[in-house]
């Protein structure tokens, strides 16, 4: 386990930011304990465990043997509110509100939405230029679709920096000192609070007064007629395997010719680009955006032999099955027609699962599916560093923001 108190954060985080907690971390105690293993992470006694059968057995007992658990930090920056703190009935409202908007309906109405942001997008950073940073853009773009298209929110100057000073806290030491990045975090989110707060007592004035116009509207026609690790994904599949583009770029090509010009995508195009959502998930297996997330035992679990004891910490990795023979053959090799087969439940969890699963899952698709489509039907592209290499500090990103050279396809 290491020693004490640190235990073996240290190697976890130095395999984590060199992008090898798989290969220097995980597999070599795989190799040496099975797959399961102790050890000891930022303080708690940790349990890591490995597999589609462990996944599922973790995954779907949120609740009854283990609940979600992040660092102190993480808690104090996201909020006792927050979903991700939200345990049994008050998680599963909350949980119900996230999928009304996000139902079949919902995400019917948010395609024409995000094919408008897109447009915006590239009409503001990429029209004219011969180079972007993919990872820089693929970021603005994400939060704009979340913000503006999800939340009804306008995206003012400085807001993506504000929320980008929170996320660098959520996994750091919580030590308010001046100038720690906890403390910077906590005063972003003060600001985001405020802001919020702001735009929320405008929106409700607005609907107040809407409110009230329609009342005196009908009061005078009675008496007169008696409203998110994607970048890393965009990044990734677009940046790195050009040997799938032509079926890719085939696709793309198909759905834009069945358009008339300026027609904007439908969620039935979407439904089309399956060879799309092939290469986004093998590309989500080999470099997940999330390695995996801690649970806390609620009670004392038997487990794979062992005795889990209560208040134990639970690892589960997406690196566990993502690299592992048993469920992908060749696990190392990029492969995107592996997804024409079925994949075995709880193996492949870049969303991760149970009724955690990512609440944004399909939000994300859609954002993923709809930016390559106008990448790849607007733009030749080319890496400008193809050796570019990938760090992670908790979320994984390309050390060079992945420069593309850039030009305008002829219409
Ligand atoms: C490629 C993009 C994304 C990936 C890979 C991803 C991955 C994940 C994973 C692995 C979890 C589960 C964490 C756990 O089990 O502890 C999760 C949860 C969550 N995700 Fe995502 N996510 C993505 C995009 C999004 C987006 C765009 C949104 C929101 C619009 C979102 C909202 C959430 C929420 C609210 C949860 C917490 C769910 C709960 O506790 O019930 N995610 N995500």
């Amino acid at each position: 386990m290491g020693i004490p108190w640190i235990g073996e954060t240290i190697d976890f985080c130095k395999a984590q930011r060199k992008n090898r907690l798989f290969e220097d971390f995980v597999q070599p105690r795989i190799q040496k304990y099975g797959k399961t293993f102790k050890t000891r992470l930022m303080g708690s006694p940790t349990v890591v465990v490995n597999g589609a059968e462990a996944n599922k057995f973790f995954l779907s007992n949120e609740f009854k043997l283990v609940i979600s658990s992040w660092p102190t930090s993480s808690v104090q920056l996201m909020g006792k509110d927050s979903i991700m703190e939200k345990q049994g009935d008050a998680h599963q409202c909350l949980r119900g509100i996230v999928a009304t908007c996000l139902n079949s309906a919902g995400l019917e109405a948010l395609v024409p939405k995000i094919c408008k942001t897109v447009e915006a997008h590239m009409v503001k950073y990429w029209h004219g230029r011969e180079k972007v940073s993919l990872y820089h853009l693929t970021k603005v773009l994400t939060f704009t679709i979340v913000l503006e298209c999800l939340l009804g929110i306008e995206v003012k100057q400085g807001m993506l920096e504000t929320f980008e000073r929170v996320l660098e806290g959520v996994f750091a030491l919580p030590v308010s000192f001046p100038g720690s990045k906890f403390s910077s975090a906590k005063r972003a989110r003060e600001e985001i609070e405020k802001m919020l707060g702001d735009i929320i007592r405008i929106n409700r004035k607005e609907m107040e007064s809407l409110i009230r116009r329609r009342r005196r509207r009908r009061r005078r026609r009675r008496r007169d007629s008696t409203f998110s690790t994607s970048s890393s994904t965009y990044s990734w599949m677009l940046g790195h395997h050009p040997n799938c583009y032509s079926t890719l770029l085939q696709e793309h090509d198909d759905i834009l010719r069945s358009k008339r010009p300026n027609e904007v995508l439908t969620y039935e195009d979407t439904k089309k680009m399956k060879y799309t959502w092939q290469v986004a998930r093998e590309s989500m297996r080999i470099f997940p955006p999330i390695f995996g997330s801690f649970r806390k035992a609620i009670d004392d679990i038997e487990y794979d032999g062992y005795t889990i004891p209560r208040g134990w910490k639970v690892l589960w990795t997406t690196y566990g099955t993502h690299y592992d023979e048993e469920y992908f053959q060749d696990p190392l090799s990029f492969n995107p027609g592996r997804f024409e087969e079925l994949v075995q439940p709880y193996a492949f969890l870049p969303f991760g699962g149970g009724p955690r699963l990512c609440a944004g899952y399909q939000l994300a698709k859609l954002n993923i599916l709809i930016f390559v489509h106008y990448v790849v039907t607007r733009y030749n592209w080319s890496l400008i560093s193809p050796e570019e290499s990938i760090t992670i500090d908790p979320l994984p990103f390309p050390s060079q923001g992945m420069p593309i050279k850039i030009s305008p396809k002829l219409a």
